[in-house]
């Protein structure tokens, strides 16, 4: 039996690799972690991470061909095939501050690899790092040489959170990169076998390992990009009377640009886009490209700029102060169907509120009040580095409440920010919040999901991105 461990048991190893034992009952697959907390959630009835469907699969093979354990050193000692599936956030500290990937904790996980290993190891970055990162592990597994044979194979991720299930049974690709020698294939061939239980051969991409590191953090760029320029159209169709669904419909049926991926939003947010287009503007400045940075930089800039222009419309239109007044916020994840906080476009949005001297309350459906606490007392890029999770506004957090019912988070407030998209705001009762709101009560719709015409004929005065007032 061909034996897996993934290190790292976070959003992308727990659900990749209980999707792997699925469909692969003849392979036992192990995730560890150093987290006690994260897996001893993945071995109870209340997964660590809520994303649809996951439930199901772990039930379906835990105990049976799947593992969640801490001892991390035996499981990677028994395995034929590593994953690891670490975290790699935005440095903080030191050289490439802001920017460079921080991979501490690969190295970590490399050099563990390297101490435990007795027999020939395939170790296969999940996690997402910078291009030529396999190189330097490949000096770290091999730096004691007891003549084990190392594999590094680049088999990057593309689940999205919220469909990560849907995803991972029918992905668009599996992109794997490995080194071109006989030993280097003959991997590569035992990595495809693996996914070759589900996945049609046809879309399972066998590339050299650079292109697989590179081709990863240029699909988030392309992604993220998109956003931006619908958002940049935003502004200016703000500023025209255009209607930005009306045009990036128009747009988008250019079979050539295509249909998705091209809502309008308060901006993007997540773990990686930021992160992996620093980091891929980091690595063009350190290859002497500075116009290429500069160009991929701009994705951010927009993103940015598209969550302070919310901010101001929020305050221009209250004219001009929210000092003291009662600001509803429905949803703080970074997108629906997720719990996931990381880098969401809400934490930017309340932040500005605070910082007018907003009294925030808050309901997310899977979002906890702890959680929103922290994210909030929280310097940027600290959030991915639990060590330096040290509150530095906690004034400001006292400004903030958290409820468990969007109709208690409107009570009595001036104006309604709706920061994810969630189903339920759609279909709530409009009318029974404009009654029990403030006068006049405003909405300020960041995802586009509410009806501003409706809203306007119940007594709103509407906000919407990208849309005639
Ligand atoms: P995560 O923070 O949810 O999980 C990482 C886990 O690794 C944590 O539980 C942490 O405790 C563990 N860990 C860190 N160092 C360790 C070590 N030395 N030994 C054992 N465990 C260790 O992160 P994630 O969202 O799963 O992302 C992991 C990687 O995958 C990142 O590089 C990310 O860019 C990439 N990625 C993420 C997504 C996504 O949707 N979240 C999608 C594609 C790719
Ligand atoms: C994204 C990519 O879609 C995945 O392919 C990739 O594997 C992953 O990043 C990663 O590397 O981490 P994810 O961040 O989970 O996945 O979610 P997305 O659906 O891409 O949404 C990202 C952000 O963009 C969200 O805040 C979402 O609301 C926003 N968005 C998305 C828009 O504002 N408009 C859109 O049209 C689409």
């Amino acid at each position: 039996m061909v034996k897996i461990c993934c290190i790292g048991a976070g959003y992308v190893g727990g659900p990749t690799m209980a999707v792997i034992a699925l469909k692969c009952p003849d392979i036992e697959v192990v995730v560890v972690d150093i987290s006690k907390p994260r897996i001893e959630a993945w071995n109870s009835d209340t997964l660590p991470i809520y994303e649809p469907g996951l439930d199901d699969v772990v039930k379906q093979c835990r105990g049976k061909n799947l593992f969640f354990s801490t001892d991390v050193e035996k499981h990677v000692a028994e395995a034929d095939i590593i994953f690891v599936s670490v975290n790699t956030p935005t440095k903080t500290r030191g050289l490439g501050a802001g920017k460079a990937a921080d991979l501490t904790y690969w190295e970590s996980a490399a050099r563990m690899i390297a101490d435990v290993s007795k027999t020939d190891k395939i170790v296969v970055e999940k996690s997402t790092v910078p291009v030529k990162t396999a190189e330097a592990i490949e000096k770290i597994l091999t730096h004691n040489s007891k003549g084990i044979n190392y594999q590094i194979l680049s088999n990057p991720e593309f689940l999205a959170e919220g469909t990560a299930i849907e995803d991972l049974f029918k992905p668009d690709r599996v992109l794997i990169g490995g080194r071109e020698t006989p030993l280097g294939r003959k991997a590569v061939q035992a990595l495809k076998d693996v996914y070759a239980h589900w996945v049609p051969e046809d879309r399972i991409l066998t590339t050299n390992l650079w292109s697989a590191e590179l081709s990863k953090l240029a699909a988030n760029a392309f992604l993220a990009q998109r956003i931006s320029s619908v958002n940049a159209i935003s502004a200016l169709c703000e500023a025209t009377g255009a209607n930005v669904s009306e045009v990036a419909y128009a747009v988008g049926k250019d079979t050539r640009i295509g249909p998705k991926f091209l809502n309008a939003s308060v901006g993007f947010g997540g773990s990686c886009f930021q992160k992996d287009i620093l980091n891929l503007v980091y690595i063009c400045e350190c290859n002497g490209l500075p116009e290429v940075a500069n160009y991929w930089k701009q994705v951010i800039k927009i993103n940015d700029y598209q969550k302070s222009r919310f901010v101001n419309r929020v305050v221009s239109s209250m004219f001009n102060t929210v000092a003291g007044k009662k600001i509803a916020v429905l949803g703080f994840a970074f997108k629906k169907d997720t719990g996931d906080t990381r880098e969401t476009p809400a934490i930017d949005v309340c932040k500005g509120l605070l910082g007018d001297k907003a009294q925030i309350s808050i309901y997310d459906p899977q979002v906890t009040e702890d959680q929103i606490q922290r994210d909030l007392a929280m310097n940027k890029f600290d959030w991915d580095h639990p060590m330096h999770l040290q509150p530095t506004s906690p004034t400001a957090v006292k400004q903030v409440s958290c409820v468990w019912d969007a109709y208690e988070a409107t009570k009595g407030a001036h104006g309604l920010c709706i920061l994810t998209e969630w189903d339920e705001f759609k279909t709530l009762d409009y009318q029974k919040i404009f009654d029990n709101m403030q006068k006049p009560a405003f909405v300020f719709d960041g995802r586009n999901i509410v009806d501003p015409e409706k809203l306007r004929e119940i007594g709103f005065i509407v906000y919407s991105i990208g849309k005639p007032l």
